[in-house]
């Protein structure tokens, strides 16, 4: 096994960590980081500040994270073509830096601006993050390890929701003095990332198809598999890169327009709102302060390389939809909410979660689309990640209110919608090549059996420039 491999894994991981970190950080500390609003507002205006007020401007607070993460998951393409995938993680570190400062200044600058400033920027950091990192990962990670590799990510969001989680408990940092390191503690891992990315390699893949550094990526190839045996790959490697001539770097309106992207392009959108629909935000911000993700979830690592994506994420939307029928039964009839029962399926759901629509689309999404198209198609699926968090988030309260105990009807009914979307629609791209997956949907879409037989569409995309 190569310690290399590992190691630019574990590097990588940092990022999706600070992802987690601050989607659960501003949760424990509400009620402190509001009464400082609340003082800040007083000593401004010499009046406290009106309820509504403060709801809307901690809302704001809270959900210009997502607005943050579209904007960076939108400029993911931007980066990781021209300065590399390593790189690319490496400058975003600059965005935690700053968003560190601005947030952890706040309360000594008495400026609630200054955090929901810092949150916006550091919700770009996690939007170009849940880009960057899964794509590296795919793209150093050996076929056979994708899937496990893959679910790091997950993982990593995971332990830093958990950290933020143990962070946030009033002994530790949770508390009136200590808040501003809470949320400024988003430094430390940046500043750990820069120091070990360095060491990390490129990304073989966007050296050889990319850049066209054969010798360099191979090199690259030996240090990260540990054997000098990495033809095959290069060869699998090169004939990408040859599939590529023809494809070239494809545009977010081109991934639209061609029919060959139309299909995936939509499985990867709906396998993101599957993620973000689910209702898993919902169970979390009821459960708020208990550190509920991660805990007693099985861990897919291996189970996803023996399975597959599909059948993961089969088991995952129908267990959730299940949970979720129990979770209602049990707010409608018991009536009180923190019933044994209710508890149970609180759990189920996040367990199941864990298992498919947690790690499943992320990884799934660059699986189906190789070179040309992929940055493109992953910038599209986080846009249509954040957008949905947003949604939810945003509305939840008020379907909420409106519906009672019955609001997870809702979700049960999108889960199965998800779940017989997925049956028919989500191919399996376990083990498979990048060459492989296209070439499948090339053929259910229609498109002749000759996978070489271009659309028309096809042929304008040519014309861009080579993406060196
Ligand atoms: C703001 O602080 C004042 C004084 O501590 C308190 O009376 C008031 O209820 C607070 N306002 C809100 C909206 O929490």
């Amino acid at each position: 096994r190569s310690s290399q491999l590992m190691m630019a894994v574990g590097t990588a991981v940092i990022g999706s960590l600070q992802f987690g970190y601050n989607t659960g950080v501003i949760n424990a500390p509400q009620n402190i980081i509001e009464s400082f609003y609340n003082e800040t507002w007083s000593s401004r205006f010499s009046e406290p500040i009106p309820q509504t007020t403060l709801t809307a401007l901690w809302s704001l607070s809270v959900a210009i994270f997502s607005v943050g993460g579209m904007l960076g998951s939108f400029s993911v393409g931007l980066f990781v073509n021209r300065f590399g995938r390593r790189n690319s993680m490496l400058m975003a570190n600059v965005l935690a830096f700053i968003s560190a400062i601005f947030m952890g200044f706040s309360k000594l600058a008495a400026s609630f601006e200054m955090l929901t400033i810092g949150r916006l920027i550091v919700g770009v950091y996690s939007g170009l993050s849940t880009g960057f990192v899964p794509m590296y990962i795919e793209e150093i990670s050996p076929t056979s390890l994708r899937g496990a590799l893959g679910t790091l990510h997950q993982l990593g969001v995971v332990i830093g929701i958990l950290m933020a989680q143990i962070f946030g408990i009033e002994s530790i940092m949770g508390n009136a003095s200590l808040w501003p390191l809470l949320l400024g503690f988003t430094l430390l891992p940046a500043v750990l990332q820069c120091v070990l990315l360095p060491l990390c390699p490129e990304s073989p893949r966007y050296l050889l198809i990319n850049c066209n550094e054969e010798s360099k990526a191979r090199s690259v190839l030996i240090k990260l598999r540990g054997t000098d045996e990495v033809s095959e790959e290069m060869e699998e490697m090169k004939e990408e890169s040859q599939q590529m001539m023809k494809e070239k770097k494809v545009t977010i309106p081109e991934l639209f327009r061609a029919p060959m992207y139309r299909q995936p392009i939509f499985v990867a959108i709906m396998l993101q709102l599957s993620q973000q629909l689910s209702g898993i935000n919902a169970v979390s911000q009821m459960s708020k302060g208990e550190p509920l993700e991660g805990s007693g979830s099985p861990d897919p690592l291996f189970v996803v390389e023996r399975m597959g994506r599909r059948p993961l994420h089969l088991i995952g939307l129908m267990g959730m939809a299940v949970s979720a029928v129990f979770l209602t039964v049990a707010m409608a009839l018991l009536l009180k909410w923190m019933s044994y029962i209710s508890i149970v399926a609180i759990f189920s759901f996040v367990a199941f979660f864990e298992i498919g629509p947690g790690p499943i689309p992320w990884f799934i999404v660059a699986e189906l689309f190789s070179q040309g198209p992929r940055p493109a198609a992953i910038a599209v699926a986080g846009f249509s990640n954040w957008s949905a968090n947003f949604l939810v988030g945003m509305s939840f309260q008020y379907i909420e209110q409106l519906c009672g105990p019955y609001v997870f009807i809702i979700f049960t009914i999108l889960l199965l919608g998800f779940f017989v979307f997925t049956y028919f629609k989500v191919p399996e791209t376990k083990g498979c090549t990048f060459d492989e997956i296209a070439a499948g949907f090339r053929q259910s879409a229609g498109q002749g059996s000759d996978k070489y037989s271009a659309p028309e569409e096809f042929n304008t995309l040519r014309g861009d420039e080579p993406d060196l």
